[in-house]
């Protein structure tokens, strides 16, 4: 059976990657560059109503609230914005869609299901301008790494791939999150663009994950998988994904967990094809999947035809 058949039944193991990704996790493992040092409990089989209950439990959204140093020191308070993200949408939303951008998506035809969402989230640099009948063209939430502010590239303050959506950004801090070094030395330093733009569109709402719930998100994957996941930061789909748990009733993720239109190509945006971007290489994003597998309550043929996972949103569900 192939790593898909095995992601679509919740189950699925490093060996079973190719020789190429398995070497690059084990590279990633012996670098561990966040200091990820874990002594939690570990097992896999708990049932998906203990797993949910865990997930909700032990992983809380927080986003920088400006109150702790070194952020208030340099006056963070008045530059976040005044409503934490957890009190943004009052009551939240119903019935939500995480978008991945995997290269699935592409000829699924989804894009009018997907806008009949109360809410939509997408990632990163993804496009719904020419790619509307696979992907929709609502985007209420963009959950974005800190690349996308660091890189020029991505003409961060100009583009209008931002704009008219709340933003919600993240870098991995240290696994012990300090949060002096993180400020001192982000992955890509999101802090100036940060608050470059927020002075700039001071009425868009625009968070930064706080490095504790990116960790507890780590956590969790790791005290319900047997192996030893990559030490690095999940992937910004399964972060987008937990985000959405704590923002809506019901959350329909897509080619998260890979379609019968599985493929290598990246982004369904981009000609570029690479088994790790659906795989993971340096996220622990098998493990993610599993997991989400595990947690879903949607049909298998939804799964096969349209890539989708249905999960229940945490305020729905009673530990
Ligand atoms: O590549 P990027 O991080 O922008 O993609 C957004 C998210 O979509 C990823 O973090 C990952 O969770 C998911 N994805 C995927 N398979 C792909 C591409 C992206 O699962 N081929």
């Amino acid at each position: 059976t192939s790593v898909v058949q095995r992601l679509w039944q919740g189950r699925a193991s490093l060996d079973m990657l190719s020789p190429r990704l398995q070497k690059a996790v084990k590279d990633y493992m012996n670098v561990n560059k966040h200091g990820v040092s874990y002594r939690g409990r570990r097992s896999a089989g708990m049932s998906k109503t203990r797993l949910l209950c865990e997930m909700k439990r032990k992983a809380k959204v927080k986003t920088l609230n400006g109150e702790e140093r070194p952020f208030s020191s340099l006056g963070w308070q008045r530059i976040v914005p005044a409503l934490p993200l957890e009190r943004l949408y009052g009551p939240g939303f119903g019935s939500c869609a995480v978008v991945t951008s995997a290269g699935a998506i592409l000829h699924s035809g989804l894009g009018k299901e997907i806008d009949s969402h109360d809410a939509v989230l997408r990632f990163n640099s993804a496009p719904t301008k020419g790619y509307e009948r696979d992907v929709g063209n609502k985007t209420t939430i963009r959950v974005i790494n800190s690349q996308i502010l660091a890189n020029p590239k991505h003409q961060f303050n100009i583009s209008s791939l931002y704009k008219n959506m709340t933003l919600v950004a993240w870098d991995p801090a240290p696994y012990t999150v300090n949060l002096h070094k993180w400020y001192k030395n982000p992955d890509y330093n999101l802090f100036t663009p940060y608050m470059k733009y927020r002075k700039q569109f001071p009425d868009q709402p625009f968070y930064i994950l706080h490095p504790k719930f990116i960790w507890q998100l780590w956590d969790v994957i790791q005290a319900n998988t047997l192996e030893n996941i990559q030490p690095n930061p999940p992937s910004s789909g399964f972060i987008g994904i937990l985000l959405m748990m704590w923002l809506c009733d019901e959350v329909d993720v897509y080619e998260y967990i890979p379609s019968l239109r599985q493929t290598d190509l990246c982004h369904y945006h981009e000609r570029y094809y690479d088994a790790a971007c659906t795989l993971g290489a340096y996220h622990p994003l098998l493990y993610e999947k599993v997991l989400i597998q595990r947690a879903n309550s949607g049909s298998q043929s939804d799964l096969r035809r349209k890539g989708k996972v249905t999960l229940p949103g945490f305020r729905t569900i009673h530990c």
